[in-house]
């Protein structure tokens, strides 16, 4: 079996196994699940989050509930996934490596039209298990390919959890960061806290620490501070869609940070998979933006720390215009302006 550093989701047998990402770094509990709806609960309400990892979620749901099927005729069984494919594809609208793990685990029933349903549930597990391989060595080319960009000694800022956790192991922008690591153990993370769920705090920190790279923590509220003390000498993010010119979605605050990195002159990069662009969407004001919970703004940790009944927003993700990226470091190379034209050639290759 390959090194693992902190896979948040893989198979136990026929179950679901899944690290509880609401309880990280308290405590590493493991949920098992046995069916695809406690599968699309679990992608809601954040025990597994992070835009691939909701991909690979997503896909072993599929193949839990094909499973789980009765029927015995091909076209009802059809009929039946077809419909589970819809709800899982809801579960969260923002990550584009849902739908598109749902559209590739769907491939396989239209593409075996003549399959009897035994074997449609065969090929729709190897299906996901080949989706959960894929990301994992994609996620090693963005590390390769990502750690050129690395300048030597930097202190590289990254935002949110875009790593193992969020992925099927290794991660996109971590994977940069623990390539770059690799080659260069004096280069230090900086993590923002990331509010409201705190996935820089929680779990960026926990993982880089896990894996000893050295990191520290910050509010996202210090980042114009430290950087206009020359504090941080490149950016690494992960995305959670990026439209056909490039403009990418990210966890709320990600914009911020693009806008003060361009400030001061920081080159800011964006390190994802091919699976998170959408070249169906033309630029970021396509992109559909999940608002959740205001409770998640007006409570920490289950403690309120507003007004009782004040209202909040609580708006997900942002959108940061492809003008303020340096770069979009992806399993087959790093993509360069124009975007559109980068783009296009990536999907072909
Ligand atoms: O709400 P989350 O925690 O799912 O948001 C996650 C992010 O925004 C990540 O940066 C993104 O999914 C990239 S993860 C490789």
């Amino acid at each position: 079996m390959s090194e693992q550093y902190l896979p948040p989701i893989y198979w136990e047998g026929e179950e679901v196994a899944m690290i509880d990402q609401r309880v990280l770094p308290k405590r590493e509990k493991i949920l098992k699940f046995t069916t695809p709806q406690q599968i699309i609960k679990a992608i809601k309400n954040m025990t597994i989050r992070g835009a691939p990892a909701v991909g690979v979620a997503g896909a072993m749901a599929l193949a839990v509930g094909a499973r789980r099927i009765e029927a015995s005729d091909a076209k009802i069984f059809k009929r039946k996934f077809e419909q589970l494919c819809q709800q899982v594809k809801k579960a969260r609208p923002t990550g584009n490596n849902l739908s598109w793990a749902v559209e590739r685990i769907y491939s396989v029933v239209v593409e075996n039209p003549r399959s009897k349903v035994s074997e449609l549930q065969h090929l729709i597990r190897q299906k996901a298990d080949e989706i959960l391989a894929e990301d994992i060595a994609g996620n090693k080319s963005i590390g390769a390919w990502g750690k050129s960009v690395i300048p030597a000694g930097a202190r590289i800022l990254t935002y949110c959890n875009a790593g193992a956790l969020a992925t099927a192991d290794y991660g996109t922008a971590l994977g940069v960061i623990r390539a770059a690591h690799a080659a260069d153990p004096s280069i230090q993370v900086l993590a923002c806290e990331t509010r409201p769920f705190l996935q820089g705090s929680r779990l960026t920190a926990y993982e880089l620490m896990r894996s000893n790279i050295p990191v520290t923590v910050l509010t996202d509220n210090a980042v114009g501070s430290i950087m206009q003390q020359q504090r941080v000498d490149v950016v690494v993010v992960g995305a959670d869609r990026i439209a056909a010119n490039g403009d990418t979605a990210n966890k709320i605050g990600t914009y911020t940070v693009a806008v003060l990195a361009n400030t001061h002159n920081i080159p800011f990069y964006v390190a994802a998979p091919r699976s998170t662009i959408d070249p169906s969407i033309a630029d970021g004001s396509g992109i559909p933006i999940e608002e959740r919970s205001p409770s998640e703004v007006t409570h920490i940790g289950g403690r309120s720390v507003a007004p009782k009944g004040i209202p909040a927003l609580n708006p997900a993700f942002d959108v940061t215009p492809n003008k303020y990226l340096t770069g979009i470091i992806t399993e087959v190379g790093i993509l360069r302006r124009p975007y559109r034209r980068a783009i296009r050639k990536a999907l072909e290759t």
